[in-house]
């Protein structure tokens, strides 16, 4: 089966951080990327997300786009920071004027708007007071949800609280790869907390606005963890509590893995965990987005031989996988995008299957989902980007899959509209369907983006 539901919404996502520019226009503030990536050696090339694509300043032509591509939705982010520079304290009426029209310009293109409220920009100042490891940060991002839902509320379909705080947490404050590049896998630990409540805070202060009739969302990147062999039962649940379950144990179901606290128990007490704290975490949600690339594959270490730490992470101290010595993180076969990360799409439909079975009443989005590939622009201008479309003629029939198999998916989004600034990569790795010259800002239509205009415009896959 090839078609789609008829309901099915079909969308493309970018964030602001990595498409906007305009870091220091208009009153914004500060974010933990701008310094990131302000900071020599940190990013591929010192790229910056200063420009970016310039979309602050061309979004009549980037609504155009998707316009024309003919997509339900648009998944976009807002910038924490041009809204309320410091992370506190009243809006920066500009910065709100912004995210005012793109909302206004997508309803009058007939695109349902999908705002992520945090895609990893946090205002400077709330680092500068510690980050996501204090708990003040939770707070402070509820009040920031509150006052988006007060400017926002009466015309945004479904908000999105969190982009896949696995990042945030792991990235950011353990291996130190993303902003703000710490590496304290107790702070870390910490962030997944103030990450979990901030999320359920922020949803509970949505709902006490206009945007109570919205439909509330998180997306969370989730591993597809498999074991080389069945005797790695326990590196796939170890791997599977620290990247999933630290997640959705909260936010869907009301508690941390018990497992999980005891598995880092070398590391954290959790005791920052505070009365009321998952209860308050776990509120009732429309529809869980899903980010997906590939899947994960680890086996028990023996102690012995050479540890595999092949998700291009490093071993030791600075990674991502906090109390997971004895788990090998190994290499897949190929082929493999420029990311070096595996085409695997029957990891996607497990994954769906999945928590259909785990959470049969919550509909599932997928809200990334794509591939980085060094385009050429051919002599004739096109850019013959086949190995994209077979990578989302992959997906989308994984996609199909699963909803054969029951599970209840409401619509894909893919990543990205346009090439960006890839975090610590720059603008190095090309992910969009449309191609953007980073020297003129010249958009132009990938071979994908003439395909996937087609499949929205069929609600089906070709052939
Ligand atoms: C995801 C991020 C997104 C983009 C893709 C490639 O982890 O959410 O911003 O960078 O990866």
């Amino acid at each position: 089966m090839t078609a789609f539901p008829d309901t099915f919404l079909w969308g493309t996502a970018t964030a602001a951080y990595q498409v906007e520019g305009a870091w220091n226009e208009d009153g914004r503030g500060p974010s933990i990327w701008d310094t990131f990536s302000h900071t020599p050696g940190l990013v591929t090339n010192g790229d910056t997300g200063d420009v970016a694509c310039d979309h602050y300043h061309r979004l009549e032509e980037d609504l155009d786009i998707l316009s024309a591509l003919g997509v339900g939705a648009y998944r976009f982010s807002i910038s924490w920071p041009r809204v309320q520079p410091g992370g506190q304290g009243p809006v920066n009426r500009a910065g709100v004027d912004f995210y005012s029209r793109l909302v206004d310009g997508l309803l009058a293109r007939d695109i349902a708007p999908v705002a992520t409220l945090y895609h990893w920009d946090l205002p400077q100042e709330l680092e500068d007071a510690g980050g996501w490891p204090v708990r003040d940060t939770a707070l402070r991002f509820a009040e920031y949800a509150r006052l988006m839902g007060e400017a926002l509320g009466d015309r945004v379909a479904t908000w999105i609280t969190l982009n896949e705080p696995w990042c945030s947490a792991y990235l950011g404050y353990a291996s130190g790869v993303h902003a703000p590049a710490r590496t304290e896998p107790a702070a870390a630990l910490a962030a997944v907390h103030h990450l979990n409540l901030g999320h359920g805070l922020a949803v509970q202060a949505l709902r006490s606005t206009a945007a109570r009739d919205a439909r509330m969302s998180v997306t969370l990147n989730l591993h597809h963890v498999r074991g080389v062999s069945e005797r790695d039962a326990d590196a796939v649940r170890r791997a599977d509590a620290l990247s999933n379950r630290a997640f959705l144990g909260p936010m869907l179901e009301g508690a941390y893995p018990r497992d999980l606290i005891a598995d880092t128990a070398s590391v954290t007490d959790w005791s920052f965990v505070l009365d009321g704290d998952e209860a308050a975490a776990c509120q009732p949600l429309d529809v869980l987005g899903v980010n997906y690339y590939n899947p994960t594959l680890v086996r028990q270490w023996d102690g012995a031989s050479a540890r595999e730490t092949a998700d291009g992470h490093q071993d030791g101290a600075a990674s991502p996988w906090i109390a997971c010595e004895d788990v090998e993180f190994v290499k897949q076969p190929g082929p493999y995008t420029e990311m070096g990360w595996n085409i695997d799409e029957t990891g996607l439909t497990e994954l769906l299957v999945r928590l259909h079975r785990d959470y049969p009443d919550l509909p599932l989005m997928i809200t990334e989902n794509g591939a980085a590939f060094p385009d050429e622009v051919d002599a004739d201008g096109r850019i013959r980007d086949e190995r994209r479309v077979d990578y989302l003629n992959r997906h989308l029939t994984a996609v199909t899959e699963a909803i054969t198999a029951g599970a209840d998916v409401r619509g894909y989004f893919v990543w990205s509209l346009m090439d960006n600034f890839e975090w610590a990569h720059g603008y190095a790795k090309r992910f969009g369907i449309v191609r953007v010259d980073h020297d003129t800002q010249l958009r132009t239509w990938k071979d994908s983006a003439h395909w996937y205009r087609d499949v929205v415009a069929a609600n089906k896959l070709p052939g």
